[in-house]
């Protein structure tokens, strides 16, 4: 296909990410987004429509003559999104809400596992405060309790204090507890028709809002691509006996996946297990892989959109290191504090191999400012993660948001070697 039409749905640096990719493909003739946020509606034409509306995202998309909407986010692709846009008889990026159920429970995620026989930690699902304090007896410590449906990466509570573990899951409703997984985590991305499957590029997030991996969950505070410390054959490994299984037993449950297949995995001293699914481009993993990517993204989203996957080859990429840091609102991911004056260069510039992805920004008249946790991402690009980290850091001490923080160890360990080789697959 040429000269597609894209409508890209969300707000996010994921988001951004993804339009700024899409637009580098030849075949792209335009790109819309919505509703976008200010580093998008700088670049686009952006529509303010509410994301999780179905009926409104598949209106937009025929008003503007989508060719392809891809959608960003968890919450619009669990509401069915996905499902409007395609009654509406355009090709859309995303799973339908069944589908999508991977990601929105991870009671089924356990489920569809289990029967797929994909390694990943025991769990038990409870309902009551009688069902979780067993669990936590049988599972031990360190305590892993999940909320089932969606949190925004911050329903999940690791501790080794029992009585923390038990208040988060009276917290939570129903939960999911589960056994502690050590060992370096990956993000390993899918991009699938339901039947043909491509992996990019392993990627690793620092879920931690703090340096050494201190403090609360987040929904992602940085991440880096490739992964020099990746055991050979990893990627092979993760497609044969976690993401062919798992697609397999999506198709035998009569609700084929299509669209992004996030497998969040740990590499124990046991072998890999997965420790999530999700439904959709991780965030902010997605912001440091498409910059290598050299594959035109808009003609593979299309294919996989429309069942031919087949006819796109293994995708391919640039022998460079990316990195990505994100800068949040003081107190993410508590109540972040907003309004914030951001300002700096290139907060608009995308040309370097350093550019800025927006997310939880705001325009105050002409002033960038605060308006979320994660408000922006500074993304590098160099021959080696040394590189490309040191860019990255270099480019934020350029910026003055003086109520912003971020970590200063991003990619750290990898670039100096310090990540200790996994053993085990
Ligand atoms: P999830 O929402 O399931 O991805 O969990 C968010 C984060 O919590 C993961 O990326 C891990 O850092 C941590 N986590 C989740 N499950 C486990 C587990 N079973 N053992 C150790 N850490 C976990
Ligand atoms: N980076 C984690 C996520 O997108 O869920």
């Amino acid at each position: 296909m040429t000269d597609l039409t894209v409508l890209v749905v969300g707000s996010g640096g994921r988001e951004h990410a993804l339009a700024l990719a899409i637009a580098a493909d030849p075949g792209v003739a335009a790109v819309h987004v919505a509703p976008g946020n200010p580093g998008t509606w700088h670049a686009w034409p952006s529509h303010a429509v509410d994301p999780t509306d179905g009926d409104a995202v598949a209106a937009l998309a025929t008003e503007i003559g989508a060719d392809l909407v891809v959608v960003g986010p968890e919450a619009p692709l669990v509401a069915g999104v996905a499902d409007a846009v395609r009654a509406a008889g355009i090709a859309c990026f995303g799973p339908t809400a069944q589908a999508a159920q991977l990601e929105g429970s991870k009671q089924f995620a356990k489920d569809v596992m289990a029967a797929a026989g994909v390694p990943t930690a025991a769990s038990r699902f409870c309902r009551t405060p009688g069902e979780v304090a067993a669990a936590l007896d049988a599972l031990g410590a360190p305590y892993v309790v999940k909320q089932d449906g969606l949190a925004a990466g911050k329903g999940v509570v690791v501790t080794n204090d029992r009585d923390e573990a038990l208040a988060h899951a009276a917290a939570c409703g129903d939960v999911v507890v589960e056994e502690y997984l050590d060992g370096p985590e990956v993000s390993l991305f899918v991009i699938t028709d339901g039947t043909v499957a491509l992996p990019l590029q392993p990627a690793q997030d620092f879920k931690r809002v703090g340096d050494d991996d201190a403090g609360p969950n987040t929904g992602g505070m940085g991440a880096y691509t490739p992964l020099p410390w990746a055991p050979e054959g990893l990627v092979a490994a993760v497609m044969d006996r976690v993401v062919t299984p798992t697609l397999e037993e999506m198709t035998r449950r009569g609700t084929p996946f299509a669209g992004l297949l996030y497998v969040g995995l740990a590499l124990t001293s046991r072998g890999m297990r997965v420790v999530e699914y999700n439904a959709r481009f991780g965030d902010p993993e997605t912001q440091a892989i498409l910059p290598l990517l050299e594959t035109p993204l808009g003609q593979v989203l299309y294919a996989a959109a429309t069942g031919t996957l087949a006819d796109v080859g293994p995708l391919s990429w640039r022998d460079e290191s990316a990195v990505i840091v994100v800068a949040a609102a003081e107190n993410y991911p508590g109540t972040p504090r907003a309004g914030g004056s951001i300002t700096g260069p290139r907060l608009y510039e995308t040309a370097d191999n350093v550019h800025i992805v927006h997310a939880g920004t705001a325009l105050d008249g002409d002033t960038l400012v605060a308006a979320g946790g994660r408000v922006l991402g500074v993304v590098a690009t160099g021959p080696t993660l040394t590189d490309a980290r040191d860019d990255a850091y270099a480019a934020l001490a350029e910026l003055d948001f003086p109520t912003g923080f971020w970590r200063t160890d991003i990619a750290a360990k990898a670039a100096a070697g310090l990540i200790p080789p996994v053993t085990s697959l």
